[in-house]
């Protein structure tokens, strides 16, 4: 860990009074190539091509708080929970735990990294050794990370456990199999705790659980999140979910992060086109209710080959000229809420703060609500 944080022009540099950020990224890139081989070269023309899973994220998370990371399959939500706790390697931009850079750490400087920043995934199945006991599972993270004897690593499973709700004396010594998903996925949790994390990425970690258990984990991760002082990265494709549980959320659309706000402020006023099509697609019912996907009509462009301009500018209902020509800037659109899109200008440079024009620049008489910009073409 080398260089410290200093304030910069960042989404998410306005806000005074928030509580410190636990881990930020800045201008954050994760490109993959692809047909590198040698059979590849052979056949392919020109330049080996690159995926842009992740192409440019300012992201900030707080201790105490839950960011809600919500777009289609393929946004790159995955990519960048694993970039940020370091399972892939950022191809450009700058991470920050607590204001320590730890982009680059390698070694000794990546392991203790790695204690503060973990990550829960979606399959709590194959989160666990079949062959290890639960007690077992949760020590294992402490032997590995040499900390504390057998019996100070003992005293931090049964805590661990507890948090959890599963009575130690009666899961200590159970196996996997002879578990519910519910409580797999509470022993992959105290596995994640037990290592005392500042920062935890929870990739879609209810959706492969019965609705019936769900509510019981959200529940979980939230008191988790405000006991332990953790930040949380939730990533899923179920808005609903994002508002039971997240304090901010972020759209993503292939690679970029489109529009991000306090939770009850972006899902109730969508700004952006995508949000909009993403809300009327999926209506806000019980939380804990069966799979909703997020899936929209049009086809997602591939993020090897990322449209010019606004990259939603294909599927979008309000596409302009200048969308094609001109990546949007952030634009404010209430407090904390921004929008990267050209329906909007500045809240500086416009009065009432609110969109600026529809299509061919003729001006909205209020923000724009899902179906404006068909009707009005
Ligand atoms: N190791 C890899 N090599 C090449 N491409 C990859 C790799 N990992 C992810 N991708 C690509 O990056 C893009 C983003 O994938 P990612 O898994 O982050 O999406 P996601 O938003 O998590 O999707 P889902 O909701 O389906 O889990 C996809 O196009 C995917 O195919
Ligand atoms: S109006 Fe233009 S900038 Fe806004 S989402 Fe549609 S295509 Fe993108
Ligand atoms: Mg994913």
């Amino acid at each position: 860990m080398n260089a410290r944080r200093e304030p910069g022009p960042g989404p998410f540099r306005d806000r005074a009074a928030a509580p410190a950020p636990v881990i930020e990224a800045a201008g954050l890139k994760k490109h993959f190539p692809i047909d590198t081989g040698v059979i590849a070269a052979l056949v392919r023309r020109g330049p080996p091509r690159t995926v842009k899973a992740i192409d440019g994220v300012d992201v900030s998370v707080s201790s105490r708080s839950i960011f809600g990371l919500v777009g289609e399959s393929g946004s790159g939500k995955s990519t960048l929970g694993m970039t940020l706790v370091r399972l892939h390697e950022p191809t450009a931009g700058s991470i920050f735990l607590s204001g320590e850079e730890v982009t680059h750490v390698h070694g000794d400087g990546l392991r203790r990294f790695r204690r503060r920043a973990q990550i829960i995934f979606q399959d709590p199945y194959g989160s666990l050794n079949p062959r290890l006991t639960v007690g077992d599972a949760v020590e294992e993270p402490l032997k590995i990370h040499g900390i504390g004897d057998r019996a100070e690593r003992a005293v931090r499973v049964v805590e661990s456990l507890e948090r959890v709700s599963l009575q130690p004396r009666h899961f200590l010594h159970r196996y996997p199999h002879e578990l519910s998903g519910g409580q797999r996925q509470r022993a992959v949790i105290a596995r994640t705790l037990v290592l005392e994390p500042d920062f935890v990425v929870a990739d879609e970690p209810i959706s492969m659980l019965d609705v019936s258990i769900r509510a019981g984990i959200l529940d979980l991760l939230e008191t988790l999140s405000k006991d332990l002082g953790l930040g949380v990265l939730y990533v899923s494709h179920d808005i609903s979910t994002v508002r039971y549980i997240c304090d901010r959320v972020a759209i993503m659309y292939l690679g970029v992060f489109v529009e991000q706000g306090e939770t009850g402020e972006v899902i109730d006023h969508p700004a952006h086109p995508y949000t909009q099509s993403l809300m009327a697609a999926v209506p806000l019912v019980d939380p804990t209710a069966g799979r909703k996907r997020v899936e929209l009509p049009g086809e997602v462009p591939t993020p090897i080959d990322i449209p010019s301009g606004c990259r939603f500018r294909t599927r979008c209902p309000c596409v302009m000229d200048i969308c094609s020509r001109v990546v949007p800037a952030w634009r404010d659109v209430g407090p904390g809420h921004r929008v990267a899109c050209h329906l909007y200008q500045d809240a500086t440079a416009s009065s009432s703060g609110v969109p600026a024009r529809g299509p061919g620049d003729r001006p909205f008489a209020h923000p724009p609500e899902a179906g404006d910009c068909r009707e009005a073409g």
